[in-house]
């Protein structure tokens, strides 16, 4: 067994406090996609080099993964990857192209292309490894590593469609037209999940976030039948660690109760729904992540504000509602549009306020 008692000093980290029924010395608060495109340093590094390549050279990893961290003063970083950066170290042909996200060479719609999902070899993600021990280096002592891993539904949605989709069509005629199949095809994408988490944990990782950002197409019976047994599995294969488990997904209103009850400490929330509102859905006993909209960070700096309070406030409701801690953040990533000026001034607002 792994289960490693958590030094003082992690507990006492604010985003590791919140996520834990503790009480956080200062209210904590980081970025989804913090590293990337809004940040003039990112796009100098990125100049010249690819999506992918980044994320497999360790040094790059890591000091994409450090840049938000000095600008900011943001109380987590979040490892420099992608969701389908497993899959590509498992053998899998895709690419990540600039504007459009994750393409898969050949997408995988019957038996045999489920059967040929390969399994991750943990030497495959070495470098990330070697990244996660570059930046545990130099992260200030008070500072959260998430790492994280997109989960099978997601995943599956990009290797079945051949890419982003908006309908999820040919997901979902595979999901309730050949349920076997579809079991072995979210298996196989939690095992390969399960291992590159297992990776970052042992590199070191603070706290794990596992992103099932399009969940949210699916209704609730879709949901607990077709997706929660496999996430279920992935969050129940790295609780041994203790180490906090955050789940998030985009308009995953009506799914907040399945997505803590899969086995999530922390539920991540998009601006659709107030804090408090979901503390109540999600149930007493799990600390909750979010939820400022991200569209609106370009607004004059007073609706900015505004929308920032709102979200500390409803924090509070929310633990007055039985969450066991609120970590701000967005509702989903930051646009690579947004001014970093702003969210350097919202870190500073949610430490003072
Ligand atoms: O700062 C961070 O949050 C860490 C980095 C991170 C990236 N991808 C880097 C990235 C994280 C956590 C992800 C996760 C990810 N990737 C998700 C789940 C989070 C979410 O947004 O819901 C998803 C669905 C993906 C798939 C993906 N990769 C998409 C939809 C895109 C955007 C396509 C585009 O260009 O607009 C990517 C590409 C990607 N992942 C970029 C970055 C920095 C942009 C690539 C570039 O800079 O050229």
């Amino acid at each position: 067994m792994k289960t490693q008692q958590t030094p003082g000093s992690v507990r006492r980290m604010p985003l590791i406090a919140a996520a834990t029924g503790a009480t956080p010395s200062r209210r904590p608060i980081w970025f989804m996609r913090q590293a990337g495109r809004s940040l003039p340093e990112y796009r100098a590094i990125r100049a010249d080099r690819g999506m992918l390549e980044s994320c497999f050279d360790a040094d790059l990893l890591a000091e994409i993964t450090l840049q938000p961290v000095r600008r900011h003063g943001v109380d987590a970083a979040i490892l420099f990857s992608d969701i389908v950066v497993p899959l590509r170290a498992a053998g899998i042909d895709l690419d990540i192209v600039a504007g459009t996200g994750p393409v898969i060479a050949s997408p995988v719609r019957d038996r045999g292309a489920v059967e040929a999902i390969p399994r991750l070899i943990p030497g495959e993600v070495g470098s990330i490894a070697t990244g996660i021990g570059t930046i545990l280096g130099e992260l200030p002592e008070d500072t959260a590593l998430i790492g994280f891993a997109g989960a099978p539904f997601t995943l599956a949605s990009y290797l079945v469609e051949g890419g982003p989709s908006r309908t999820y069509e040919r997901t979902k005629a595979l999901m309730h037209g050949d349920p076997q199949i579809w079991e072995r095809l979210l298996a196989a994408l939690a095992d390969i999940t399960i291992t590159f988490l297992r990776v970052q944990l042992d590199a070191g990782v603070h706290a794990v976030q596992l992103f099932d950002s399009w969940a949210g197409a699916l209704s609730l019976a879709d949901y607990r039948r077709f997706v929660a047994p496999q996430t279920r599995r992935v969050l129940a294969e790295v609780a041994e660690y203790g180490r906090p488990r955050i789940h998030f997904g985009v308009g995953t209103g009506e799914l907040l109760h399945e997505m803590g009850a899969v086995g999530a400490d922390v539920v991540g929330v998009d601006w659709r729904i107030p804090l408090d509102d979901a503390a109540r859905r999600v149930g007493p006993g799990k600390a909750l992540q979010g939820n400022i909209d991200p569209s609106i960070l370009s607004a004059p700096w007073e609706v900015v504000e505004a929308e920032v309070r709102r979200v500390l406030a409803e924090g509070e409701a929310a633990v007055a509602a039985g969450a066991t801690g609120h970590i701000v953040n967005l509702g989903h990533g930051v646009l690579p549009s947004t001014d970093p000026d702003v969210l350097t001034r919202i870190v500073e607002l949610v430490h003072t306020a």
